[in-house]
């Protein structure tokens, strides 16, 4: 698919992998609608880009899903890519885990993520044209010891997806799941150990190796469908 003067939304934009995916599909000419709370970040990368607008705002909102998709319609009168991407990461064992961060995890990347999933999937069955893009994870397929929480919110992503999918076959709307292993990102700061000692994989992932594989995903052909996509660094075991 021809990319060029497409629209897409990308939340999760301040950072990591949706900052990433804003840059490609700006180099691929699109025009975005970015967001995330820290309006800085969100300031400047629009400023860098050849087309976008931002709109800050705690994705928890219930509200801002729907004040994202028509500032895309007013802005450039279309909408036709939406990155589901805002995430946190939670985890710990019984004794470390802060249950108040794991109910805070579960509230952005299941409840906002269907909720913005809803609003712009009605937009795009309107249209019968559109492309989703959720952001799981590999533990959307896999659990680890003091993860589970977190892969619990990811698992939810994948089935969410896969039924969607099922539900939007024979339309020309399409819903994909990008699955990245370990990218060096902010997602990670907080915690003690960093996982790249954890897991034993000592070169992560860049998030704009994800990005390359977010614009191939977008690059179909409409006949073609990509429900999942897994992305692993080298060294990767568990
Ligand atoms: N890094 C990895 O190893 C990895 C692996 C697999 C999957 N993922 C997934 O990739 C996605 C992006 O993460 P990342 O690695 O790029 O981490 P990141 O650099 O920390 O980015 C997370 C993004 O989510 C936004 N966000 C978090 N809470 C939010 C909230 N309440 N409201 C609005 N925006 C919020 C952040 O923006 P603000 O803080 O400005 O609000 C930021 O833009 C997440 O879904 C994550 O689960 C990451």
């Amino acid at each position: 698919m021809e990319l060029a003067n497409k629209v897409a939304i990308v939340t999760g934009a301040t950072s990591g992998i949706g900052a990433a995916v804003a840059r490609i599909l700006d180099q691929a000419g699109m025009q975005l609608v970015l967001t995330g709370r820290r309006y800085d970040r969100l300031e400047q990368l629009t400023r860098e880009l050849k087309q976008a607008v931002f709109l800050s705002g705690d994705i928890t909102e219930p509200e801002l899903p729907q004040k994202l998709l028509n500032l895309s319609l007013q802005t450039y009168g279309r909408c036709d890519v939406a990155f589901n991407n805002a995430g946190v990461q939670a985890v710990g064992t019984v004794e470390t885990i802060e249950i108040e961060a794991v109910c805070q995890m579960v509230q952005v990347n299941v409840e906002a993520a269907f909720r913005f999933a809803y609003v712009v999937l009605k937009h795009f069955q309107s249209i019968n044209d559109g492309h989703l893009i959720n952001t799981s994870s590999v533990l959307g397929t896999k659990v680890r010891i003091a993860a589970g929480a977190h892969a619990g919110t990811k698992y939810a992503i994948e089935a969410f997806s896969e039924a969607l999918r099922m539900e939007l076959a024979n339309t020309r709307v399409r819903i994909s799941c990008i699955e990245p292993g370990l990218v060096k990102t902010e997602l990670h700061d907080y915690w003690e150990i960093h996982p790249t000692e954890s897991l034993n994989v000592p070169q992560p992932l860049q998030p704009e190796d994800i990005a390359r594989y977010v614009r191939f995903i977008l690059e179909q052909p409409p006949h073609i469908r990509i429900p999942k996509l897994m992305v692993l660094p080298e060294s990767h075991i568990v």
